[in-house]
C-alpha cells in the first residue's frame, strides 16, 4: 500500500505513527499544579537529546488546541521530574492518562506515594525504580495541531540500589514497559548481546568551534 503523508488527518496520522514508531519508552511525568498538587500523566513520544549536560525530550499535544496539564506546569515552574515505572507499575502508569482538571492531582487519585525532590522543588514517585530531576531547557513547535517538543536538562539522577552495574542500567533488572499502538504496552522480550562496536568517543565543543 502506498499513499501520501497530506492523505491523513491528524487523528490517522496519530493512529499509523504510534504504530510504526515502536515501541517506545515511557516518560512518567510529574510536574507541580496551581494549587501546589502533583501532576502525573505518561508520554511515549520520548527520548534523550544530549549527553553533557545529560537532557531529555518529550513531545506533548494538545487537547482540541489547549495545552495538557504537563505542560503548563512545566511553563510555570520550569521543573519537572521524569519517572521510569517498571512492569509493576503498568497499571497506575496507564491510569494516570487519565484526564482531569488542572487543579486534581493524579497522584491523589491513584494513592502514590511521592518523595520531595532533591535539588528541584518537583516531587517524585517513591515506587519508581528511576526517578530524573529536570530542569525546563526549551519548548519547540512542531506541526499544525499545536504540538510541542520540550526539552529538560536531567540535574539529578536517583537509582534504587542494585540497578546500577558498572554505570549501567541492568535493564533484565528494571523491568521496563514500553508502549505500542493504542492502549497496548510490551515488556522486554529476550536480551540480545552482539559484539560491541567501538566508537568514537564524544568529546565537549567549544562553544566558538560550533
Ligand atoms: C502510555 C501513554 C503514552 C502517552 N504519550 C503521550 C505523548 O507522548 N504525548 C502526549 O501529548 N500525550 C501522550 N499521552 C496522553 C497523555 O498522557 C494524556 O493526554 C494525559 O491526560 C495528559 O495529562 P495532563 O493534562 O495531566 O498533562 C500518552 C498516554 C499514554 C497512556
Amino acid at each position: 500500500m502506498h499513499f501520501p503523508a497530506s492523505d491523513l488527518n491528524p487523528e490517522q496520522t496519530y493512529r499509523l505513527m504510534s504504530g510504526i514508531v515502536v515501541p517506545r519508552p515511557i516518560a512518567w511525568i510529574s510536574s507541580v499544579n496551581a494549587h501546589g498538587g502533583v501532576n502525573l500523566a505518561p508520554f511515549s513520544c520520548y527520548t534523550f537529546v544530549s549527553n553533557k549536560p545529560p537532557m531529555i525530550g518529550v513531545n506533548i499535544g494538545r487537547k482540541a488546541g489547549k495545552r495538557k496539564d504537563t505542560a503548563e506546569n512545566i511553563l510555570a515552574n520550569r521543573h519537572f521530574v521524569v519517572n521510569v515505572g517498571d512492569e509493576t507499575l503498568l497499571d497506575p502508569l496507564h491510569d494516570s492518562a487519565q484526564e482531569h482538571p488542572p487543579e486534581i492531582s493524579e497522584v491523589d487519585v491513584l494513592g502514590l506515594s511521592v518523595l520531595p525532590g532533591a535539588v528541584i522543588d518537583t516531587p517524585r514517585l517513591a515506587a519508581a525504580p528511576i526517578t530524573l530531576e529536570c530542569r525546563f531547557h526549551s519548548v519547540t513547535p512542531f506541526g499544525d495541531t499545536g504540538a510541542e517538543f520540550f526539552v529538560g536538562e536531567v540535574v539529578m539522577f536517583h537509582i534504587r540500589d542494585g540497578l546500577l552495574q558498572d554505570g549501567k542500567i541492568d535493564t533484565a533488572l528494571l523491568r521496563p514497559i514500553c508502549r505500542i499502538g493504542g492502549p497496548n504496552y510490551a515488556s522486554l522480550g529476550p536480551i540480545v548481546t552482539k559484539r560491541g562496536i567501538q566508537q568514537t568517543p564524544k568529546s565537549i565543543i567549544k562553544p566558538e568551534a560550533t
